[in-house]
């Protein structure tokens, strides 16, 4: 049986326009699926929007339409967007959806009849302008409330409250004792930290006097569900299988979601904390869901501008729509997945190290690589490869190499690492160009004596062209097919094909093209 890979992401404001920072989350989390079915395991991927909540109710009155109306053209955007781009999804999870509503439902209704939710009243200092409830957080140096929120009042509030605090020692242990849990490790001690402080419950309702826009509570209609609550369930409610929230024990649940669960969640870190690594933990918890049922979270960093976060009022937002137009959107998915480091710091977003890495790597390395070996195959044996056994010290490191980087690959991406397995596979690449310099086919072609060595080169260098294109596959799936056309492979792309030595002897390679032409024009700017 191959194994079950649950993946999702976040699911994306539908506030807005998706913009570079959505689009890398999806590019990383569509690699990783891809490069799990690569792997023959059978994958489940799920992203979405996020639909409700007090910014979209705002936004839609702002530009006078319906909330519905609003939430369609964004989401719109982004289905648009992932076409584009070859997002490879399996579910789509929108929160307007009446299978989620009803999760939602079910999950209030079953934690108030439990006793983890009750209803409370409290005060404190109102925003009229941005209709809520200001913190200390929000005050300026000078202590007061800035010209922003307008008018603040002190108001009294009745709201209902999920016991959040009273599972603070449980997340404690579980943070201390699953080393997994947390990918990088460094947020995982930043979380621990933020656990430790943990006070208070958590506020799970808004009145509908002031947000209609949300799933209405089940047992008090003057209640709508706070959208973060509201969002975090879209990792059940849209799984595969089906989860049922009326059911406590995992055990109760339906098979199939008990074969996909536990997920592995890739959001960005200004949601780990609190949302993902506390709300939705100790609500999965509060389920009934057991310690190794836990999500794993792999926390990835931002893009900035200048060293500026990217913002609508900063007036620096990257528009990845316009770059895929631009660039090709395998372009773009190899600058994401290349110049950022998943091991969760920020990197600095820039259309010039775009341009420069995939001139570099893919045009002038990879490309350049495809295409001289097999014109130079085409030139001296008219595209057929023979498998002679030559001993030849350079070769053979070559063919030994591939195992190395593949196994050097494979734990990269295990580890979410797209940037060091991309590195692996370019690295192959380089060897096999420094090969061709070193070699000389031009004048071994000339050398009746070299016969053999000739064919051993072309044939080490095609079958090293092969074992790339699989290993670029996750990222590049268009060119990764493309590859194999030109290399006339019928075979699928698969991980269990990368061992040396697949062509056969007499195998025909089919005729070149360049496959990634060089970028000649200067940055476009962002728009
Ligand atoms: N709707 C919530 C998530 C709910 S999940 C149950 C949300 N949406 S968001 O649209 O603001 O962000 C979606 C994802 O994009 C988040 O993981 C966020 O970290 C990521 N990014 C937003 N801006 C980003 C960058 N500039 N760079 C990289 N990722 C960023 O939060």
């Amino acid at each position: 049986m191959p194994e079950s890979f649950y993946i999702c992401t976040a699911i994306d404001y539908t506030n807005g326009a998706p913009h570079i920072g959505h689009a890398y989350e999806k590019v990383l989390a569509d690699v990783i699926a891809r490069y799990r079915r690569l792997k023959g395991e059978d994958v489940f991927f799920l992203t979405g929007v996020d639909q409700h909540g007090q910014k979209v109710q705002q936004s839609a009155e702002q530009a006078g339409i319906s909330p519905e109306k609003f939430v369609a053209q964004n989401t719109a955007k982004f289905v648009a967007l992932w076409k584009k781009l070859d997002i490879r999804y399996d579910g789509w999870a929108a929160t307007i959806e009446p299978q989620h509503k009803k999760c939602v439902q079910k999950i209030l209704a079953r934690l108030h009849d439990e006793g983890q939710l009750y209803k409370a009243s409290q005060g404190g200092h109102y925003s009229v302008r941005q209709e809520q409830f200001l913190t200390d957080k929000e005050r300026g140096p000078d202590g007061e409330f800035g010209p922003e929120w307008g008018k603040v009042e002190y108001r009294e509030e009745e709201n209902y409250y999920f016991k959040l605090a009273r599972h603070k020692e449980w997340l404690l242990g579980l943070l201390d004792k699953d080393d997994d849990l947390i990918t990088p490790a460094f947020r995982r001690a930043e979380l621990r930290n933020a656990v430790a402080k943990l006070s208070g419950d958590l506020c799970v309702s808004r009145p509908k006097a002031r947000l209609s826009w949300g799933i209405e509570f089940p047992f008090d209609p003057e209640f709508v569900t706070y959208v973060w609550f509201d969002a975090l369930v879209n990792y059940i409610s849209f799984a595969p299988g089906g989860y049922d929230p009326t059911r406590s024990t995992i055990n109760d649940q339906p098979s199939t979601f008990r074969e996909w669960w536990p997920a592995t969640i890739v959001i960005g870190k200004d949601i780990l904390i609190p949302a993902h690594g506390i709300y939705w933990m100790i609500m999965l918890h509060a389920l009934g869901f057991l310690d190794d049922e836990m999500p794993r979270l792999v926390v990835h960093g931002w893009w900035n501008i200048s060293g500026a976060k990217m913002s609508k009022s900063l007036g620096n937002v990257v528009d990845p729509d316009k770059l895929a137009d631009s660039y090709g959107a395998e372009a773009l998915r190899y600058y994401l997945m290349a110049d950022i480091s998943t091991t969760g710091k920020d990197a600095e977003f820039s259309e010039e190290r775009l341009i420069v890495r995939y001139n570099t790597e893919l045009a002038n390395s990879l490309g350049n690589l495809l295409n001289r070996t097999i014109n130079m195959a085409q030139r001296y044996r008219d595209g057929v490869l023979r498998k002679v056994a030559v001993e030849h010290a350079a070769l053979a490191r070559l063919a030994e190499r591939v195992p190395e980087i593949c196994s050097r690959y494979s734990e990269a991406m295990v580890a979410f690492q797209v940037d060091a397995a991309l590195r692996e596979a370019l690295a192959l690449a380089g060897q096999c160009n420094l090969l061709v310099e070193s070699m000389a086919p031009w004048k071994l072609a000339k050398n009746p004596a070299e016969t053999d060595l000739l064919d051993a080169v072309l044939y080490h260098l095609a079958e090293a062209v092969r074992i790339i294109a699989i290993l670029v596959a996750p990222v590049l799936p268009e060119a990764a097919k493309g590859i194999f056309v030109q290399l006339n492979c019928a075979a699928e792309l698969s991980l269990g094909q990368t061992d040396w030595g697949r062509l056969l002897d007499g195998h025909r390679l089919g005729t070149a093209r360049p496959l990634f032409p060089r970028i000649e024009t200067a940055p476009a700017g962002r728009g």
